[in-house]
């Protein structure tokens, strides 16, 4: 099983920024944290703040990968060119936010992105992108 965990713009300060809403583990103990938990997934990690390199990727992900984990940051809000490359996928997404986006401000409330994802975990710190995994290697345990 292959899965890619994506991440969009200024996911690469976490960690360090906005701790207070964000936590303090950064990328890094992310990766460390899901390869920890599921050793024997070939797991591949990206990382960018441009929003064609994230639609390269998700091209990329159709045909290497089985499943994909999406944090698109704040383009979830505005970008229907990433709602369009997802909606152009047949592998399963799951779009992670590490803070309760539907707590904050109301424009982050509107998840353009979400419309092309299996489904949408919002609030659980770095633990979403760990629920969003065992949904998709063990899909069975949340039916
Ligand atoms: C975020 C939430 C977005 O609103 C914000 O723009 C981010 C991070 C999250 O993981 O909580 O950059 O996607």
């Amino acid at each position: 099983m292959r899965l890619d965990v994506i991440n969009g713009p200024n996911l690469n300060g976490l960690g360090r920024r906005e701790p207070e809403i964000y936590g303090t583990q950064g990328l890094d103990e992310l990766e460390r944290r899901l390869r920890a938990a599921w050793p024997a997934v070939e797991w591949s990690f990206f990382q960018s703040n441009h929003e064609g390199a994230l639609v390269d990727r998700l091209q990329w992900a159709e045909g290497h990968v089985d499943g994909l984990i999406l944090n698109p940051a704040g383009l979830s809000h505005t970008s229907v060119v990433l709602l369009d490359a997802l909606l152009a996928l047949s592998i399963p997404v799951v779009e992670v936010h590490v803070s309760h986006v539907l707590a904050r401000e109301e424009f982050r409330r509107t998840l353009l992105t979400a419309r092309g994802a299996r489904a949408l975990i919002c609030g659980l710190g770095l633990a979403g992108y760990e629920a969003a995994a065992r949904h998709l290697l063990e899909p069975e345990a949340g039916a």
